[in-house]
């Protein structure tokens, strides 16, 4: 399925474009309360002991802000980040040379972390844990190890898929922090913010509407209220209200409840082809042309926290919510 989907939590370039507006202090910053108190204190005594923080770990669902939180963490330490992604550092000479441009105290960001290849990951290991590089120089026999003191620095990991990371890296992280989906609260705040910052419009109403549907991802929230203010430009004279709101968002095919026309074929597949299930990820994946990790990573988080979906051993199984969302009469425990 190649159609672009409005709703996909994962990055697009418009997304990244945006960082400049995001918060730059943590007391900007809104929801994810307990990641926000841990990072408060362990910032604080970090500027107060002159010492580097001690290496983090973000972990959580895609959309959350874990980039937004790293390049935070440098603000409040003042120090520089430096920002790349596990699967584009292909060589371990890649990242000695990023490791190499760090000055005392800097962030260095690795989104994905989990993507780096393994080989690069073990240079990681002597870097995270006493600041020095082992690097191998020479040809064949005259092959040897030399080894490269590094500042102290601060690694922020961030990954989709915490069960994926090998021990011995997992090990090397002294703060662990699992990001949540946002509340619709929050959600309405982050609107708020964004349109505040984009000098925007906005009725409460509107701002409630995008939150109600942004699936707890803020990076959906922001994504939608930039298509939504395209259709208040145009149809509106810029003002968001919750009529423009309703109806851009109804043309752009996403429900009352986020829900879009992806999430309703995987729920269709699951109660019209297999019964309402269980179904196990493989016979699902080959039924909706899809593959494993997308469904497992893209779709199904959401529908899982929302009770749409059950995973058992057996597979997965459509909730009364489901059957009632795709408008089937449900059954229940019959096959049981
Ligand atoms: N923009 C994106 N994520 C945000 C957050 N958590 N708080 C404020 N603005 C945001």
């Amino acid at each position: 399925m190649d159609k672009e989907r409005i709703v996909d939590p994962n990055k697009e370039t418009e997304d990244v474009d945006e960082l400049s507006l995001r918060p730059q202090k943590l007391k900007e910053y809104i929801g994810q309360k307990n990641a926000k108190e841990m990072l408060e204190v362990y910032i604080k005594a970090a500027l107060k002991r002159k010492e580097a923080l001690d290496h983090v770990l973000l972990y959580g669902p895609p959309g959350l802000g874990k980039t937004t939180l790293a390049s935070i963490i440098a603000n409040e330490l003042g120090v520089n980040i430096k920002i790349v992604s596990g699967p584009a550092i292909e060589k371990s000479g890649d990242l000695a040379a990023i490791l190499s441009t760090l000055e005392e105290g800097d962030v260095l960001f690795i989104d994905e972390i989990h993507r780096l290849p393994r080989y690069v990951e073990e240079v990681l290991y002597s870097a995270m844990e006493d600041y020095s590089l082992d690097i191998l120089v020479g040809q064949d026999t005259q092959k040897r190890s030399i080894r490269i003191d590094l500042p102290p620095f601060t690694l922020v990991g961030a990954t989709t898929r915490f069960g994926d990371l090998s021990a011995p890296l997992r090990d090397r992280f002294g703060v662990i922090l699992r990001l949540e989906y946002y509340s619709v609260d929050e959600l309405y705040d982050i609107a708020l913010r964004t349109s505040k910052v984009h000098e925007a419009k906005i009725d409460e109403e509107a701002a409630r509407e995008l939150a109600k549907r942004s699936r707890g991802t803020p990076r959906i929230v922001n994504r939608l209220f930039r298509r939504v203010r395209d259709f208040a430009d145009v149809k509106n004279d810029g003002h968001i209200s919750l009529d423009v709101a309703k109806d851009a968002l109804s043309k752009l095919g996403i429900d009352d409840d986020g829900l879009d026309y992806i999430d309703y074929h995987y729920l269709k597949t699951i109660i019209e082809t297999f019964k309402g299930g269980p179904v196990g990820i493989e016979a699902l994946a080959a039924s909706i042309s899809e593959e494993v990790s997308t469904i497992e990573d893209v779709y199904e988080p959401y529908l899982l926290q929302e009770g749409y979906i059950k995973r058992s051993t057996r597979g997965r199984m459509a909730t009364e919510k489901a059957y009632n969302k795709i408008g089937v009469k449900f059954y229940k425990g019959i096959f049981e």
